[in-house]
């Protein structure tokens, strides 16, 4: 069976490839005309939004997921509009950077919501995933996309940047969603 991957994001498709590269599903990308605006007020109904819309406009099974990241200092900002928070990635770093600047408390979190719609829109499944770190003063590492370089998981003493995307995908708010995920949807069309 046919599964629309509902994103427009090169970096965010190609971790989601990754982790459904194993599964009996025939990946096809949404139409790159398909837009969808993202008027949810959380992740999920981001998430849910794109995914539904997508499924119907295709007749597919659909992928969406939504994303971002949640500064403890700026509460919660900018959250739902992090991929808005500046015309690129390093705009939207150095904006961040500039809003904490006198913040000594640097904890974040990002969080990922991946949802699964049927054909005729409904939501079949949902996930969530969390993962804690904190925000760098100076980007570090050529790896990931987005807010990757100030990103710095203490654990592993990386940002996400700096990290191999194995191990990025398994400890990442995304890796997270989707291990929750994968098992359920596994038993869809086995
Ligand atoms: P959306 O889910 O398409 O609304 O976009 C979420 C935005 O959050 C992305 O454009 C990135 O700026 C940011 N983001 C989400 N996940 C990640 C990640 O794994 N690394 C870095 N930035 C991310």
């Amino acid at each position: 069976m046919k599964l629309v991957v509902a994103t427009g994001n090169p970096g965010k498709l190609k971790e989601m490839q990754a982790y459904l590269a194993d599964l009996h599903w025939e990946l096809t990308l949404k139409p790159q005309e398909l837009e969808i605006e993202e008027t949810g007020d959380t992740f999920a109904a981001n998430a849910c939004l794109k995914a539904s819309q997508v499924a119907l406009a295709t007749g597919n099974w659909t992928i969406a997921d939504d994303s971002g990241l949640q500064v403890d200092a700026l509460g919660g900002a900018p959250g739902v509009y992090s991929a808005r928070y500046g015309n690129s990635d390093t705009e939207r770093i150095n904006r961040l950077l500039q809003e904490l600047a006198d913040k000594s408390d640097r904890q974040a979190q990002f969080v990922c919501v991946v949802a699964i719609a049927r054909p005729d829109g409904e939501i079949a499944l949902q996930s969530e995933g969390v993962c804690r770190g904190e925000i760098l003063y100076s980007p570090r590492g050529n790896g990931g996309f987005g807010y990757d370089p100030i990103f710095f998981v203490p654990e592993k003493q990386l940002t996400f940047a700096e990290m191999t995307p194995e191990l990025k995908h398994s400890i990442s708010h995304r890796g997270k969603a989707f291990e929750t995920l994968l098992p359920q949807l596994a038993t869809i069309n086995s």
